[in-house]
């Protein structure tokens, strides 16, 4: 359902993604793994349009992405939980999501995935514990029912009980909803867990694609710090 080929971004002058290509099919989840700085959160940003590609191509559903902005990618059915949440903290549970659900969809949709925020609601988002802001993150992202979610290193700084939480709920989720998943994620048990297969990102190419139960360590240290 997403494809990507070939695609050359970076900043200034500077590239980061050489040329990679990837793919994510109706229903898989896919770990996105590699060193740091090695382009994962630029490649993101390029699919959910906030960072321009100068080369290749990016389709969804067959369809190009090149020079969409994100308003209109999000609007395609693509859902971006970002590297360190980005939740509004000011504003309370329930305010953000009922601005996700602006785009469409119902708030219940997040409180369903989630029920523990419910008994938050009324809070502001910057009170609640790292892992509760990740459940709203994700929450919020599923309001307007995705059919594509990028999942930016979503159990950094969260505690495990939470962390197996919020995995088992996006593997259920997947299942049930057929939604597909690229999961950028440092914490490799937790991805190989979740995800169908890995694609290895080194200097800003795919370097190896694997079935996520025939990754072995060498591999991880291969293209990991471990
Ligand atoms: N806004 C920016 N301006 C300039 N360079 C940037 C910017 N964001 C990232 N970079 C550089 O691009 C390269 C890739 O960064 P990116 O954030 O995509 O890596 P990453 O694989 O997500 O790393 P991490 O695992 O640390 O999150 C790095 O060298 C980084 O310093
Ligand atoms: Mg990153």
């Amino acid at each position: 359902m997403l494809e990507i080929q070939e695609l050359h971004a970076g900043y200034g002058g500077g590239e980061v993604l050489r040329g990679l290509s990837l793919g994510v099919a109706h229903g898989e989840i896919v770990a996105l793994l590699g060193r740091n700085g090695m382009g994962k959160t630029t490649l993101l940003r390029c699919i959910m349009g906030l960072l321009p590609h100068a080369a290749g191509s990016i389709r969804l559903e067959g369809q190009p992405l090149s020079g969409l902005d994100c308003f209109e990618i999000a609007r395609r059915g693509v859902a971006y939980v970002p590297q360190g949440r980005e939740i509004f903290g000011q504003l309370t549970v329930e305010e953000n999501l009922r601005l996700a659900a602006l785009r469409g969809g119902t708030i219940e949709t997040g409180y369903d995935l989630f029920p523990g925020l419910r008994a938050r609601a009324k809070d502001p988002g910057g009170s609640l514990s790292g892992g509760q802001q990740q459940q709203l993150a994700i929450a919020r992202a599923m309001v307007a029912k995705p059919r594509l979610l990028l999942l930016d290193e979503p159990s950094e700084g969260i505690q495990p009980s939470v962390v197996n939480e919020i995995a088992d709920i996006v593997t259920r989720s997947v299942r049930s909803m057929g939604l597909s998943v690229l999961l950028v994620e440092q914490n490799t048990d937790l991805a190989l867990r979740v995800a169908d297969r890995a694609v290895f990102v080194d200097h800003g190419v795919d370097a190896a694609s694997i079935a996520s139960r025939a990754v072995t360590r060498e591999i991880l240290a291969s293209y990991m710090e471990l």
